[in-house]
């Protein structure tokens, strides 16, 4: 028997990795975060399956609930949104699940901040203008943030940050950031990326609070840097024609020769 802790990915039930959707079919558990994963995600699981919604349940509870599948031997699809390696909760239940001697392994997601980026058609990391993406987010009632882990200190990077569990905060979230990045740099906010509902706005530090207006939906992601919406970046030195690499030696003496 084990848990299999898989990331549901953005919201578009398509974009689930085929490992997680195969464990999800083979698992008589399904238990799954209902506030952000798609529920037609569950129409994966075997017929019979027990499925149960963990929104309303509390640690103790969804440690039960693993623990009674433990008992009668079955496995269980444990599903979270996005990826797991970032405010999943999963970390957790995995110290709960070591005590208990219960096994388990990790199937990893489409993390939002990628379907948000793919949403805007955009690389975050331009050469020359952006090579950092900072996953953030401002303090909560359920987290606090570390010292040190200020929006201050990462716009002091120059870095685009991609700041989740935010969007009800646009004043301090602009206030904190301007000084850094400046009133014009481009900020998009994604609502619900890759959902049927999904909504971009585009604007600048500037301008972002009256682009918005009085959006309540909070399931969005708000990316600030110059790489955003950016033309005039510098290509990558990668697929230039002269850049000399073991995939494509050039010039008479290449670095990398080909091997007969
Ligand atoms: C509890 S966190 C979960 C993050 C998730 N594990 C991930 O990989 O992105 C929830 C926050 O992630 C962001 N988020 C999750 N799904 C999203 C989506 N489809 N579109 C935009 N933002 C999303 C929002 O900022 C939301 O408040």
């Amino acid at each position: 028997m084990t848990v299999h802790f898989i990331g549901a990915g953005p919201g578009a039930p398509d974009l689930i990795t085929l490992r997680g959707r195969d464990l999800i079919a083979a698992s008589p558990v399904c238990l799954y975060a209902g506030s952000l994963v798609p529920e037609a995600l569950l129409a994966h699981c075997p017929p019979g399956a027990r499925i149960v919604n963990t929104a309303p349940l509390s640690l103790d509870q969804i440690i039960d609930e693993i623990a009674q599948a433990h008992a009668a031997g079955h496995d269980v699809a444990r599903l979270h949104s996005g990826d797991l390696s970032v405010w999943s909760a999963m970390g957790e239940q995995l110290r709960r699940l070591r005590a208990l001697g219960i096994p388990y392994d990790v199937t990893p997601g489409v993390p939002s901040f990628a379907a948000a980026a793919a949403a805007l058609g955009a690389e975050l990391t331009l050469p020359g203008i952006a090579q950092s993406v900072v996953l953030t987010r401002t303090s909560g009632r359920a987290s606090a943030m570390p010292e040190g882990e200020t929006l201050e200190n990462f716009a002091r990077t120059g870095a685009v940050l991609a700041i989740h569990l935010s969007v009800h905060m646009l004043d301090e979230v602009r206030t904190k950031i301007a000084p850094y990045y400046g009133a014009d740099c481009p900020v998009a906010v994604v609502w619900r990326a890759s959902w049927p509902d999904q909504r971009v706005v585009r604007a600048t530090l500037a301008t972002l609070e009256t682009a918005v207006g009085a959006e309540m939906e909070r399931t969005a992601l708000i990316l600030v840097g110059r790489s955003i919406g950016a033309e005039d970046f510098d290509e990558s030195r990668l697929y230039a024609g002269d850049y000399d690499r073991r995939y494509r030696p050039v010039g008479t003496t290449p670095r990398f020769p080909e091997t007969a």
